[in-house]
């Protein structure tokens, strides 16, 4: 009786989910992967006290996705918390459907108690990425997890299959609850200093990596902090970069590597030292006080423990790091998502049509801390503003509300829209004159990193930039008093934010919305808005389809 009762309602829930998915023109060329996830709240002891976290299926971090260039992913997502919800896909580039991006500008949240089903495709995407809660102080309380995007088994990868693909999502952690966090910034003040680091959502070896001596593994790394970039490193062992993500790297060996807010880096390690336990490390980078945290690398025939102090890292010299960022370099001649190699798209051949500069800063408005690009400190619209885009719904946001160069008044606080031209080749230079590392991040593209380099940034120097061979990715650092320049095809129409990954800094105003636009209005450009799509704000009674 009760099998009959759970295959009943399992056939009703493909056939929903078969519905779901035909009407809303998942690409049907193409596999799909059903994932149910259930949001709730339950305790998680990442530092060893009991806190309150946001879990997914009961996990923390929450289950992986493991997928293929162009599959379709079908996301059930059932908001079991007392308050609205939202998950994003960092990295995940939505091509012509930034509908399913699920940040706060794009997407409704999902109301408590409600569900709603993300149908996304990993098109033309290799790589590492992850997911994350994308609404307030959410993402303080777990809800991340892995992506990992394969190779379709015809294209050539530069290395061979590892004996093991882990996954590290490591980051800063806080003992306070994303309530309190929350408050503490409505209230005009800065978040305290993290209270520690976790591996896998695990403290000090509180994550065990098993290895077997002689072969070789994949270590997926992604920062999923708030407030800190970490330097990761395994005690003994060297690192061959070969992924950063989505671009194949020059393998390059590293002792260890500089991690910023929100970035993706895969290593190769291999097991080829003698048969004990190792640490792996993971450290605050460019803090006065240093936090660290370690998991274990355990040889399979090994019976000597980790013990003593793990080994030291970079702390808050930047030289270094500026310099290994240097180093990172795409390999021209490996193949990415596509079988030709990476290097037949010359990026450096192609005039930047327009140059866009964003400066950051962290004024006060109003007697509260805030952030700002060129003294604009976003604040979210009454309604996404994919959606009032669409139904044409004025008043919501004016597409010109942000400067493309620094403005040095007095900061404002703005529903900031940047429009920019479908198809067009553009530069971007963040300039950051404040005393912190800024970690900067671009939905629904990949970008090329041209230069980096101290102080203020000026058309010669262009001389300077890497034209040739740098890689291109979703998230990028600026040192202190530093700028980084960028080059980006956009060839996405749609509503894309370019946001801090400093979560306080994004939440406070660090962010805006570049609406890439074309008036062809044609459906090769742009997916129709999801039949599914739930509709708030002024947005709220409206159709997703014309009766
Ligand atoms: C999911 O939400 C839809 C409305 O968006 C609703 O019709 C459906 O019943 C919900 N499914 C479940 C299992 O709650
Ligand atoms: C670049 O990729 C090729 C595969 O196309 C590989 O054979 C080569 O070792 C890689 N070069 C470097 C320097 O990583």
């Amino acid at each position: 009786m009760r099998e009959c009762k759970i295959l009943h309602s399992l056939i009703i829930r493909t056939c929903v989910v078969l519905v779901v998915f035909l009407m809303n023109g998942a690409n049907a060329d193409n596999p799909s992967r059903f994932y149910t996830w259930k949001i709730t709240y339950g305790d998680i002891y990442p530092l060893g006290v009991k806190q309150q976290g946001i879990l997914i299926n009961g996990q923390f971090p929450g289950p992986h996705i493991d997928c293929v260039t162009n599959d379709n992913l079908i996301i059930s997502v059932y908001n079991y918390l007392n308050e609205p919800f939202l998950i994003s896909w960092n990295g995940i580039q939505h091509r012509k459907n930034s509908w399913q991006d699920g940040v706060q500008g794009t997407t409704c949240p999902i109301p408590p108690g409600k569900n709603f089903t993300y149908i996304l495709q990993a098109k033309d995407q290799i790589g590492s990425y992850f997911y994350f809660p994308s609404l307030g102080l959410h993402k303080a309380a777990g809800g991340f997890g892995s992506i990992k995007i394969y190779s379709r088994p015809q294209i050539p990868v530069p290395f061979p299959p590892p004996a093991g693909d882990f996954t590290i999502l490591a980051g800063d952690w806080f003992k306070t609850s994303h309530q309190q966090l929350r408050y503490i910034l409505d209230s005009g003040h800065s978040l305290p200093f993290p209270d520690g680091l976790h591996i896998n959502g695990r403290g000090w070896n509180g994550y065990t990596f098993t290895v077997e001596q002689g072969e070789t593994y994949r270590f997926r790394i992604s920062n999923v902090g708030i407030a800190t970039s970490i330097n990761f490193r395994i005690q003994g062992h060297s690192m061959k970069l070969v992924e950063v993500e989505g671009s194949h790297t020059l393998q390059n060996y590293y002792t260890s590597l500089d991690i910023h807010l929100g970035q993706s880096y895969s290593v190769l390690v291999t097991a080829n030292q003698p048969a004990k336990d190792y640490y792996v490390v993971v450290s605050s980078r460019f803090t006065s006080r240093v936090l660290t945290t370690t998991a274990v690398l355990h040889y399979k025939n090994s019976f000597i423990r980790v013990s003593g102090p793990p080994p030291g890292g970079p702390t808050i010299d930047i030289v270094s790091s500026l310099g290994q960022a240097r180093s990172i370099r795409w390999n021209l001649t490996a193949s990415a998502p596509r079988p030709n190699p990476q290097g037949s798209y010359h990026y450096g051949m192609i005039n930047p049509s327009r140059t866009i500069i964003l400066a950051n800063s962290a004024p006060y408005i109003n007697g509260k801390l805030r952030y700002a690009v060129n003294s604009v400190s976003y604040v979210p619209g009454d309604t996404p503003l994919k959606l009032a885009d669409y139904f044409k719904i004025g008043g919501v946001f004016n597409p010109w509300s942000i400067p493309d160069k620094p403005y040095y008044g007095n900061a404002y606080f703005a529903t900031s829209v940047m429009n920019a031209d479908y198809r067009a080749f553009i530069e971007i230079v963040f300039q950051n004159w404040e005393n912190t590392v800024q970690s900067w991040h671009i939905d629904g593209f990949n970008f090329f990193v041209v230069g980096m380099d101290g102080g203020q940034w000026t058309p010669a120097s262009r001389s300077k930039y890497n034209l040739r061979d740098t890689v291109s990715r979703c998230t990028t650092q600026v040192y202190p008093r530093s700028w980084t320049a960028i080059y980006m095809a956009l060839d996405n129409v749609g509503m894309w934010n370019i946001r801090s990954e400093n979560w306080e800094r994004q939440y406070l105003g660090q962010q805006f919305y570049l609406r890439v636009y074309t008036p062809s209005n044609s459906l090769r450009d742009e997916y129709p808005i999801p039949k599914n799509a739930l509709l708030c704000g002024r947005a709220s009674g409206r159709h997703t389809r014309p009766h």
